[in-house]
């Protein structure tokens, strides 16, 4: 079944979009310029439009299992309405009760003055909300999380995360708990089909089974395939582009699944980052490290490890460290799966081994059995919410004593794609695995990169870093073994 329809809960109620009539919204309309575009749902508030600064977070309610709702920010400038089929669209407007009541988030916001111009009020609101259903009596470290997202100019954060601290104490409860059943109700009467919209310029799928999707890439080679859209929204909310055909993957539940096995952690293409931050703590910290200092929560709810691979960028975050786990990227197209190992798979500036009619299914990553110690390193201007000067994902065996066995250098931020330092690591390979010659090894990082200068930083900058990380990994390795 198909529809061309797009269905979501607002104010407790079912609506629907059509995207036929043509002064109405665009199947590209991000559900930041949908809300203000309503005389009721103002409260949302536009910064700056690419993921950056939280003003225009809101919550979304997916059903869970057994009638569970699991409730996640977003940053909803970069959400496109059909995005949202099948879900609870949660605004600042919908937290009060039905006896104008405010919900607990906000009350403790006035309480310890959270609030002083208020424009990034509404976001940091919905950051509480989502940590309020998620987390009861959060860290310290858990509320910075959930706040990192959002900016806030005047206030200052030390009354916000004590409103955290003291509002995320009812276990969830609140009168969303108490709607439960019946909003569990109407989302079940929402129809889960594939949906196809065409307007006059636009054709916009989002097919539920990857046939279907392995079919529509086939037919529209030249289609954007998007899974969290945090990157290709800005296409829209910066460049103003129009996307002509789009085939929206985030529906299908094949990609979204993670499947561990003794040796093994393979995770769908299509599962959001916070998922996979989760699961890669036990078994790769180093993706775990990298991912927590990826963008923030708001973005990670919707950005997958399938699309960082998917545009390929050089200072894609997760790729160096899923090189020094030598990861394989599984793809399929009508015609079959097929491996890439994550060592063929970048072949240029954004461009990659993957066929045109090929879809990134999932992501494979060995577990460390060699005794092989991974790390990842990001340099970036600020910890939180920032894109990567250089990024790296080390990986190193020791025979059983001191020497190099094997080692793989792995960076992001230093040529036109994820590179390895292959000069440097074959000057390490059989040697003493001491400062000295890691010192001596650091200096053909200049004849392995000749990265550009941009508004980031430097091109000596980056290679004094590289060199430097390299260092700092030598250091670190030392350190765990004393
Ligand atoms: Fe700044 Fe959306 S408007 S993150
Ligand atoms: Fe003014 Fe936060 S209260 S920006």
């Amino acid at each position: 079944m198909m529809q061309s329809s797009i269905s979501f809960l607002l104010d407790g109620k079912a609506v629907t979009l059509d995207f036929q009539n043509q002064s109405g919204p665009r199947p590209t309309t991000t559900v930041l310029n949908y809300l203000r575009g309503l005389p009721t749902h103002k409260g949302v508030k536009e910064g700056c439009a690419e993921g950056d600064c939280g003003a225009c977070t809101v919550v979304l309610g997916e059903l869970g299992p057994q009638g569970t709702m699991n409730y996640k920010s977003v940053d909803s400038c970069l959400v496109f309405l059909p995005m949202i089929h099948g879900k609870q669209l949660v605004t600042v407007e919908d937290l009060k009760d039905s006896k104008g009541k405010p919900h607990p988030v906000q009350e403790t916001m006035v309480e310890t003055d959270g609030s002083q111009c208020g424009f990034c009020t509404p976001g940091f609101v919905m950051s509480l909300f989502s940590l309020y259903k998620s987390v009861d009596k959060p860290s310290r470290d858990q509320i910075d999380d959930a706040l990192t997202g959002n900016l806030c100019r005047c206030t200052g954060y030390r009354p916000i995360i004590e409103a955290a601290a003291r509002s995320c104490v009812h276990q969830g409860r609140d009168h969303f708990s108490d709607y439960l059943p019946q909003t569990v109700v109407l989302l079940r009467a929402i129809p889960n089909e594939s949906i196809q919209i065409q307007t006059s310029d636009q054709k916009y799928f989002r097919p539920l089974a990857l046939t279907e999707a392995l079919s529509l890439k086939r037919q529209h080679p030249d289609a954007l395939v998007m899974g969290g859209a945090t990157d290709i929204a800005l296409r829209v909310t910066k460049k103003h582009e129009l996307l002509t055909t789009v085939i929206d993957i985030s529906a299908i539940e094949e990609l979204r699944r993670v499947v561990e096995s003794p040796s093994m952690l393979t995770i769908g293409a299509g599962v959001a980052l916070s998922n996979v931050l989760s699961v890669a703590r036990k078994d790769f910290p180093a993706l775990y490290d990298m991912l927590s200092v990826f963008g923030s929560q708001q973005i990670r709810n919707l950005a997958t490890l399938g699309g960082n691979l998917g545009t390929a960028s050089p200072i894609g975050d997760t790729l160096p460290v899923l090189i020094a786990y030598n990861a394989k990227v599984l793809v399929q197209s009508l015609l079959g799966r097929r491996e890439i190992p994550i060592d063929e798979y970048f072949i240029g500036y954004r461009k990659t081994a993957r066929k045109p009619d090929e879809l990134i299914t999932a992501i494979a990553i060995p577990k460390l059995k060699d005794g092989s110690l991974v790390k990842s390193y990001k340099v970036s201007k600020r910890k939180d919410l920032d894109i990567s000067t250089v990024s790296a994902g080390f990986r190193l065996e020791r025979d059983g004593g001191t020497t190099v066995k094997s080692i793989k250098l792995a960076y992001g931020g230093m040529a036109e794609r994820p590179k390895r330092a292959t000069n440097v690591e074959e000057s390490l390979i059989g040697k003493s695995w001491s400062r000295e010659n890691v010192e001596s090894a650091m200096k053909l990082v200049e004849k392995d990169f000749q990265p550009i200068s941009d508004a980031r930083s430097s091109a000596e900058f980056r290679k004094i870093a590289a060199g430097n990380l390299l260092i700092k990994f030598w250091s670190e390795t030392e350190e765990s073994r004393k």
